[in-house]
C-alpha cells in the first residue's frame, strides 16, 4: 500500500538516525539499504517506532510504498554513489517525484543533477548536527524546486531543531543552494574550530597550562559571548582523560587533522566569487599543514621550534577569540551575499543566520544577534552593524595584542592573524592598491582610475620613457 510519507535510501549512521527522527515525528518512512539484512535489522531494532517504518527489499518496493508525488531522501556517500542510486531510482520513479540528497554534496554536483533530472525533481539539503542532530533535531538548509520544498517542508520542519519555537529548516534557493550554504557552514566550522585550537595552543605552549585547566577555561568562556556548541565541546575534549593511560585525552590525540573536503570547497568557491574569506582559508591551510607531521618535525629539527613562553592573560585570549569569531562569520556571510548575487539565488541571509542558531555544529548564541543585525540591514557588512562594531571596538585591542605577542614569540596562529589582517584592511580607507595599479599599468598598460577625475583608462608617464 502506497501510504508511506517519504522514502529513505542508505541506513548508515546518519540515514538511520534521520529515519528514526522522521518516524518519531509521526511520518511513515519506507526504508531501503542495499544490504537487505541492514534494513531488516534496522526496523527490527526500532522498537515502537517500527510501526512507522516500512522495510523495502528493492527500489521497486520502495517506490510502491510511498504516496505520490514520491519523495526519497538519499543518505549515501557523496559523489558517485549519489549518481548511481539516482540513476537506479529514475527507473522506478515518475514525473513529479523527487530525489532529496541529504549528504554533503558539492553544490556543483547538485546543480548538474537538477539539470540532468528532466521530469524528476532534485533537491539538495544540507544537514548539520552529526548523528545526534540527525536523530533529535538537525539544522537543515534546503535547495531545489519550490514545489519540491513545499512537499518536503512539513517533514523537514518537524524533524529539525528549533530555536525559540522556530524550526531550523529553511529554503535557500534553487538546486544546489542548500548544499552551497552547508559548505559555507562547514567553512565557518573549520575557521571557528581553528581559532579555538589556536587559543588552546596559546594556553598550552604560551602559558604552560594543563589540559584539564584549559578545559575549565573553555567551560567558563561558554558562559559569555563565546557561548556555543564548539566552545562547549572544546572544554569537554580538554577535560577528558584517556581511560587507557590515565593521561589527558588531548595529550594522547595526534596533532594531525582529517577533513572530508567541505571546508576546502568553501575556500575554492570563495576564489571563484572573489570573496575574501582569509580566516576560512587559513583554517583549511592549517589542516593541510597539520597533516604534514613529518615535515613539521623536520622543520623543528632544522630551525628549533619551541616557541617562547608568553606573558598572556586569559581575558585577552578570550577577547581575541570573540573578535576573531565576529570577523570570520562576517567573511562567511559576505561570501553568501556574493554567491546569492552571482547565482541569482536571492538567498535569505538573516534566515541563514537563524537556521544556524540550533541543531548545527556552529550553533551559538551569537548567531541570534547576527540574525538580528542582518534583519536590520541585510546589505551591510555584518561587523559594521552597531552591535558587532561595538564588540570589535572592545575586543580588537585584545586580538591585536595576542597576535602581536604570539607572532613575536613564534607561535603559529594563522586564523587569528588572518582575522586581524582582514579587520585592518576593512577599516583602511586609503589602501595601497594604487601601487598595484601603477605596476600593472607600467608593465602591461592596463590603465588606472585617477583620484582627481572620472574615467578608468589613464596611464602613467612611464610608457613614453620605455
Ligand atoms: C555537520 C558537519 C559534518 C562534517 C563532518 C566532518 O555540520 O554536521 O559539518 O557535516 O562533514 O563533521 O567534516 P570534516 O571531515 O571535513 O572535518
Amino acid at each position: 500500500m502506497a501510504d508511506a510519507d517519504i522514502g529513505l535510501v542508505g541506513l548508515g549512521t546518519m540515514g538511520a538516525m534521520l529515519a528514526l527522527n522522521m518516524a518519531e515525528k509521526g511520518h511513515k518512512v519506507a526504508v531501503y539499504n542495499r544490504t537487505l539484512s541492514v534494513t531488516e535489522d534496522f526496523v527490527a531494532g526500532a522498537g515502537e517506532l517500527a510501526k512507522n517504518l516500512v522495510a523495502c527489499d528493492s527500489y521497486q518496493a520502495l517506490a510502491a510504498a510511498i504516496r505520490k508525488p514520491r519523495a526519497i531522501v538519499l543518505m549515501v556517500p557523496a559523489g558517485k554513489p549519489v549518481d548511481a542510486v539516482s540513476a537506479d531510482l529514475a527507473d522506478v520513479l515518475e514525473a513529479g517525484d523527487m530525489i532529496v540528497d541529504a549528504g554533503n554534496a558539492n553544490f556543483h554536483d547538485t546543480n548538474r543533477r537538477a539539470d540532468e533530472a528532466r521530469d524528476i525533481k532534485v533537491m539538495g539539503i544540507g544537514v548539520s548536527g552529526g548523528a545526534e542532530g540527525a536523530r533529535h533535531g538537525p539544522s537543515i538548509m534546503a535547495g531545489g524546486a519550490p514545489e519540491a520544498w513545499e512537499r518536503m517542508k512539513p517533514i523537514l520542519t518537524d524533524i529539525a531543531a528549533s530555536y525559540d519555537g522556530q524550526a531550523c529548516a529553511t529554503y535557500m534557493g534553487p538546486a544546489g543552494a542548500g548544499h552551497f550554504v552547508k559548505a559555507v557552514h562547514n567553512g565557518i566550522e573549520y575557521a571557528d574550530m581553528q581559532i579555538i585550537a589556536e587559543a588552546y595552543g596559546l594556553m598550552r605552549d604560551g602559558m604552560q597550562m594543563k589540559a584539564a585547566d584549559i578545559g575549565d577555561v573553555f567551560a567558563g568562556w561558554n558562559n559569555g559571548l563565546l557561548a556555543s556548541y564548539l566552545t562547549e565541546i572544546s572544554g569537554k575534549v580538554a577535560a577528558a582523560t584517556d581511560p587507557e593511560s590515565g593521561a589527558p585525552m588531548l595529550d594522547i590525540i595526534q596533532d594531525r587533522a582529517g577533513q572530508k573536503g567541505t571546508g576546502r570547497w568553501t575556500a575554492i568557491e570563495a576564489q571563484h566569487l572573489a570573496a575574501p574569506v582569509g580566516v576560512i582559508e587559513a583554517a583549511v591551510a592549517a589542516r593541510n599543514i597539520s597533516a604534514a607531521k613529518d615535515v613539521r618535525e623536520a622543520g623543528e629539527g632544522l630551525f628549533g621550534a619551541a616557541p617562547e613562553p608568553l606573558t598572556l592573560n586569559l581575558d585577552m585570549i578570550e577577547g581575541a577569540l570573540i573578535a576573531g569569531k565576529v570577523i570570520c562569520y562576517t567573511q562567511g556571510f559576505e561570501m553568501l551575499r556574493r554567491a546569492s548575487t552571482a547565482f541569482e539565488w536571492d538567498m535569505p541571509l538573516p534566515a541563514i543566520a537563524e537556521v544556524w542558531r540550533a541543531g548545527c555544529i556552529i550553533r551559538s548564541d551569537m548567531l541570534n544577534d547576527m540574525a538580528s543585525s542582518l534583519r536590520d540591514d541585510p546589505d551591510r557588512l555584518l561587523m559594521f552593524a552597531p552591535y558587532f562594531a561595538d564588540i570589535l571596538k572592545t575586543h580588537v585591542p585584545a586580538l591585536r595584542w595576542v597576535v602581536g605577542a604570539s607572532l613575536g614569540a613564534g607561535h603559529p596562529i594563522p586564523a587569528l592573524s588572518a582575522a586581524l589582517a582582514y579587520f585592518d584592511a576593512m577599516r583602511t580607507g586609503r589602501g595601497t592598491a594604487n601601487m598595484i595599479q601603477g605596476q600593472r599599468d607600467f608593465f602591461g598598460e592596463h590603465g588606472f582610475e585617477r583620484t582627481d577625475r572620472d574615467g578608468s583608462d589613464f596611464h602613467g608617464p612611464w610608457a613614453a620613457k620605455r
